[in-house]
């Protein structure tokens, strides 16, 4: 479900900032802009990425999704981590799939985004799930599954376990620049949307989307590549296209002119004016 951001008066609108003013001077039938505001890593502008404590800060901002990366642990234990090593936002070093889930935990995954962070830990993907789902959005990135044999069976069997899988649930997405892997995504769970990653202008060609469309519900490029041709082409193939990573004000405004349907942001606040 969209969020509608509905207008103000215009006595109101001299009081609030530029983007604000923007939703409040453009009333359409009493709605405006329609999109999706997804929290990158969490609130990741605002508090270490992939934590709970950057999806608690999304959570807080309103954020309809909370977005996060899944790998998995030497055990077999899901994660939530962005690069395949632990080495820029831990204090440990080496690959993610070299350590256990208990090792893993060791660290701690707050301090690089400041000391009162310290403290921080990796979450696991079944602790996340427990603690948002009903509460957020949840868009799932399969973070180079190409290194984790069977982990869509895994990242499947998570969301089977809580019932997540059924249609009801429609703010679980699961997304992936890996494209075999989001097939295969919609074979195991396929009333799941599925989404495809990229940043490559390969992959907005006209054949390229049609593919897409024979198993994704979501086509979820970096802005660089948003035209509004290509997301009334997105829109005329029967996906949704959300775009990122917004860090800046500029890129917030370009998106929301383009009419994205979602826009995946560090900082939930440049594309929500209730912050
Ligand atoms: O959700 C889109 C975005 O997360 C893809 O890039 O590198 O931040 O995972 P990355
Ligand atoms: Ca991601």
């Amino acid at each position: 479900m969209k969020k509608t951001l509905i207008g103000t008066g215009f006595a109101l609108t001299l009081m609030l900032s530029p983007l604000q003013q923007a939703f409040a001077e453009e009333p359409t039938k009493g709605e405006l802009r329609q999109f999706d505001t997804v929290a990158h890593r969490g609130a990741a502008g605002y508090a270490p990425e992939n934590t709970i404590a950057a999806f608690d800060k999304a959570v807080e901002m309103k954020a309809d999704y909370i977005e996060l990366d899944v790998q998995r642990s030497k055990d077999g234990e899901l994660v939530i981590i962005h690069d395949t090593t632990v080495d820029r936002t831990t204090d440990g070093t080496g690959r993610v799939g070299d350590q256990t889930f208990e090792e893993l935990r060791n660290l701690d995954a707050g301090s690089f985004k400041g000391e009162q962070f310290a403290g921080e830990k990796i979450p696991s993907f079944d602790e996340v799930l427990d603690r948002y789902h009903g509460k957020v959005g949840i868009l799932i990135e399969m973070k180079s599954p190409e290194l984790y044999p069977g982990i869509e069976e895994d990242v499947a069997q998570e969301l089977k376990e809580r019932h997540l899988d059924k249609p009801q649930n429609n703010k679980i997405i699961l997304q992936s620049f890996n494209f075999e892997s989001m097939k295969k995504m919609d074979t195991l769970l396929p009333e799941v949307p599925i989404g495809v990653l990229t940043s490559s202008k390969l992959e907005v060609t006209d054949s390229a989307l049609q593919e897409f469309a024979t198993y994704a519900d979501y086509f979820n490029p970096s802005y660089g590549l948003v035209t509004k041709d290509l997301v009334d082409k997105v829109h005329n193939l029967g996906m949704e296209i959300q775009s990122w990573t917004v860090r800046s004000h500029d890129a917030a405004q370009f998106l929301i002119d383009m009419e994205v349907d979602g826009i995946i942001t560090d900082y939930p606040d440049y594309v929500d004016p209730r912050n």
